[in-house]
């Protein structure tokens, strides 16, 4: 009797690890970290110091884009990039759009995507004697496992990034577009600004911490 009573609760923990094991194993199999982009390199020819002419309105840069999962591929839709000039908190002033075309990246793979947009109106405007560029991104990724896709995420970002006498950004290091949190929604490339970006990054936080 006792032993029959044991084999049972043997034979049923074991099932319990078992599902255990597996529920954790589909877990970290489908659990997927998102990419990050930077501005890795920027350059515009109007605020370099050293050209005389403020005339060329091209705005150069390179855009990295970094696939942290160690086991999942990454479908990149087409990247929206919008370039503003940032004026004041409640102002960017849009200089121009461009767009990356959409690609695959293996996994920890890391990507570089060279472009450039052409700026309209003035680019030497300051705020503070110092020139800043706000570069956003757009787009929607989907997560290769094995042979499966995921679902498509929005994904998006954006940073103010500060231009120097050179043309070039201030700091060496590459420059964060967001924390590109993984938004439920699209529609957020329509929003400039620091405090609506900030408020709807913490909205979108809140709301993965919740799930
Ligand atoms: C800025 O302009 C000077 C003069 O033409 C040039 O030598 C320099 O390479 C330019 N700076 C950058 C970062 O391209
Ligand atoms: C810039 O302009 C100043 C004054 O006009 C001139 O002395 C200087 O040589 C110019 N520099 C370049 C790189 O053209
Ligand atoms: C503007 O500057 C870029 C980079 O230096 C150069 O490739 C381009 O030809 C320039 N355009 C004009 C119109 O001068
Ligand atoms: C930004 O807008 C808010 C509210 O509309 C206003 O109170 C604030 O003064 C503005 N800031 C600047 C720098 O214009
Ligand atoms: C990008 O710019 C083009 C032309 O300047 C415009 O037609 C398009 O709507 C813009 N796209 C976005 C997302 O702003
Ligand atoms: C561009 O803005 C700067 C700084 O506000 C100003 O000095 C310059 O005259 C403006 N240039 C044009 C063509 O409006």
């Amino acid at each position: 009797m006792m032993a029959k009573h044991d084999s049972c609760c043997s034979c049923c923990s074991g099932f319990i690890i078992t599902m255990g094991l597996t529920a954790l194993f589909i877990w970290l199999s489908i659990r997927v970290d998102e990419p990050k982009c930077y501005i890795d390199y920027i350059y515009v020819p109007a605020l370099n110091k050293t050209l005389n002419s403020t005339s060329n309105s091209t705005i150069l840069f390179t855009l990295k884009l970094v696939n942290p999962n160690k086991d999942k591929g990454i479908q990149y839709d087409a990247v929206q990039l919008r370039f503003g000039l940032f004026l004041d908190l409640n102002t960017t002033r849009l200089l121009g759009n461009t767009t990356v075309d959409r690609f695959y990246q293996g996994h920890e793979k890391k990507a570089r995507k060279p472009g450039s947009v052409n700026g309209v109106g003035n680019l030497t405007e300051t705020v503070n004697g110092k020139s800043h560029i706000r570069v956003d991104f757009g787009t929607a990724v989907k997560y290769k496992i094995l042979l499966w896709y995921t679902k498509r995420d929005q994904l998006w970002g954006g940073a103010n990034v500060e231009i120097g006498d050179s043309g070039e950004k201030v700091y060496k290091k590459a420059v964060r577009l967001g924390n590109s949190p993984v938004l439920v929604e699209s529609g957020a490339l329509k929003l400039y600004g620091g405090y609506r970006a900030l408020l709807i990054f913490c909205v979108g936080f809140a709301a993965l911490g919740l799930t």
